[in-house]
């Protein structure tokens, strides 16, 4: 069988990417619910190092594993996908692809026109098309039917943040680890529950482990999350989503995390809040945690794989997006 070597989850917040300085601006610049913290200049330093430091720790755990491919759950924001047409579950079974290392934008975020398609901002990865159709075959085989894409509708913009961003950071730059994006609705209502999301990513695991050559080292990474609500009006940080997610990722249990998920509502005294508006992400539906806080979908699906109690290497509540920042691994033996 195959070998699940490493399972990593990340955030992957332009905040991870952009200097202190873009910090401090992007702060001055947003909205934010009355009351939300606010940390100072000399704080923002200390998390953005704080950041810099997860992201090598993640790396070294993911090098170290010496993957041959990695599996990525990931999200599609209005880049591949738009509101006429966005699957719940889509595997890419196309070639290699290529997308933005990170933020894509020239000025601040939204702003446009984007980043020149240089090797300073544009990269490409490698497919594995066979290993991901036999997972879509497989999938279809147990029940689930994801979308498949052959190819990416829009590559102007290129493949999705979710995808593209881990990648230079966990290979220094270099993006030479072949990848199957499995990508999941996290943003836009109705997204599939978080209770289906572990179904699925199970299925995975074991569609990779029986089906997959035998040789054939797989890195698995959840990206995105943890709470935030990018560019919302009236944004706040709850932390206590993050840590209660982050308990059960520590207790190995995906099921307490997809319940708690699943059942989260916010507190009577927040619920007016104008950033709840971005959980049905346009279009005028709502289910469940959507918004950027929706692609903890991601990490719930990594620790589904995992099926073991998960490190926490940092957690950090970036206030000046607000973002909560996490990077976390599962340690497979052997
Ligand atoms: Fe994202």
């Amino acid at each position: 069988m195959a070998k699940i070597c490493s399972v990593i989850a990340t955030s992957h917040s332009p905040f991870l990417f952009e200097p202190l300085s873009w910090w401090n601006n992007t702060r001055a610049g947003r909205s934010y619910a009355p009351g939300a913290i606010v940390d100072d200049d000399e704080e923002n330093a200390r998390k953005f190092d704080r950041v810099q430091q997860g992201m090598v720790k993640l790396r070294d755990v993911f090098q170290e594993a010496r993957p041959d491919v990695v599996l990525c759950f990931g999200d599609d924001q209005d880049e591949q996908f738009d509101l006429n047409n966005h699957p719940s579950f889509a595997v890419y079974v196309g070639p290699a692809f290529e997308g933005y290392k990170a933020v894509r934008y020239a000025e601040k975020l939204g702003a446009r026109p984007f980043k020149p398609k240089v090797p300073e901002h544009w990269a490409k990865i490698d497919a594995r098309p066979e290993l991901a159709r036999s997972l879509q075959f497989a999938l279809m085989d147990a029940g689930f039917d994801p979308a498949f894409m052959l190819d990416l509708p829009d590559k102007d913009i290129g493949m999705g943040h979710a995808f593209m961003r881990p990648m230079g950071p966990l290979t220094d730059g270099r993006f030479d680890v072949p990848m199957v994006p499995v990508l999941v609705n996290c943003l836009y209502a109705p997204q599939p529950t978080a209770a289906r999301c572990v179904a699925l990513a199970r299925e995975v695991r074991k569609i990779v482990e029986n089906t997959w050559p035998q040789d054939l080292r797989v890195a698995v990474v959840g990206s995105g999350g943890l709470w935030h609500t990018p560019g919302a009006r009236e944004s706040y940080l709850d932390e206590e989503f993050d840590r209660e997610i982050l308990t059960r990722l520590q207790a190995g249990n995906a099921d307490a995390m997809a319940s708690y998920f699943d059942a989260w509502k916010p507190r009577e005294e927040l619920k007016h809040l104008k950033c709840f508006d971005q959980f049905s992400g346009g279009t005028g539906m709502s289910r469940g945690v959507g918004g950027g806080s929706g692609e903890t979908r991601n990490w719930i699906m990594a620790a589904a794989v995992a099926d073991r109690p998960g490190r926490v290497i940092d957690y950090i509540p970036v206030h000046a997006s607000p973002c909560g920042v996490g990077f976390a691994y599962w340690e497979m033996v052997g």
